[in-house]
């Protein structure tokens, strides 16, 4: 391993020993109030910077940003960006399988709002709606819209484990998911997971390192790591599971 790696290493398990020992003596717990306030903060930094990224920066992350990443099954040190291009190779793909002329995707906590805009330069006959609880967030995602000149896509303040704003018509959401977002929650996706089931007539997908998921919602054809699958609603009302 270089030097360079275990020097991260070290100041991860630093920083994180550090993070969990003093979130224990304040009694700390994740609330929405509390990762909204985090991400305020950290996407207020990214909002000052956005005149400055260009497409690839933005959507793909910085080529210059290194890690330790999950490849193939081994964790190596590499560039974020390696493991960014290839969930969004992934959520291109399951896209696809929905993304009719003039259907509506939506994602629940979408951040920053780069896999929409992503997705919107793929699919440019869909319309894409973000739900997120930043309000900074939701700011910048409007500002990247406007800077990278994507159209048809929409960004939304919103608790998506409360009431949800309003949405296209039922029949008109061909796709709810989520990435990286309902781990944020783990103690009340299931509301979240309730209203994606709800807002979407078809497809419902997560690309989520939650456990519980499975346990909950699927019981057949669970996976069992890092997991994508999908429910699909039949034409019939039922639903499917599939990875
Ligand atoms: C790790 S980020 C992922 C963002 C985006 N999905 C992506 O893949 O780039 C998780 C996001 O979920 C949002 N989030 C967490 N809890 C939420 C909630 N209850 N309602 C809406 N968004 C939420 C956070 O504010 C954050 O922006």
């Amino acid at each position: 391993m270089s030097a360079r790696a275990q020097a991260f290493l070290w100041r991860s398990l630093v920083a994180h020993a550090l993070g969990a020992g003093v979130g224990l003596v304040r009694g700390e717990r994740r609330t929405p109030a509390s990762v909204r306030a985090r991400y305020d903060a950290a996407r207020q930094g990214l909002l000052d910077r956005l005149q400055m990224l260009d497409w690839d920066q933005y959507t793909r992350l910085p080529s210059d940003q290194y890690g330790f990443i999950l490849l193939d099954g081994d964790v190596v040190w590499g560039s974020l960006r390696t493991v960014r291009d290839r969930m969004l190779d992934r959520l291109r793909a399951v896209t696809a399988a929905y993304a009719c002329d003039g259907a509506t995707v939506v994602e629940f906590g979408s951040g920053d709002g780069r896999n929409l805009l992503f997705l919107q330069r793929h699919f440019p006959t869909v319309s894409f709606v973000g739900l997120e609880l930043s309000k900074v967030s939701v700011e910048l995602s409007r500002q990247a819209a406007v800077r990278f000149a994507v159209p048809n896509v929409r960004f939304h303040v919103a608790d998506v484990c409360e009431n949800l704003p309003p949405l296209p018509p039922h029949g008109e959401v061909a796709l709810s998911f989520s990435c990286f977002a309902l781990e944020m929650m783990p103690r009340v996706f299931r509301r979240a997971v309730d209203n994606m089931a709800r807002a979407s007539s078809v497809g419902l997908v997560f690309l989520e390192p939650v456990p519980e998921l499975s346990a909950s919602w699927a019981s057949q054809d669970a996976p069992s790591t890092r997991l994508q699958w999908r429910l699909d609603r039949r034409r019939d009302g039922a639903l499917r599971t599939g990875v």
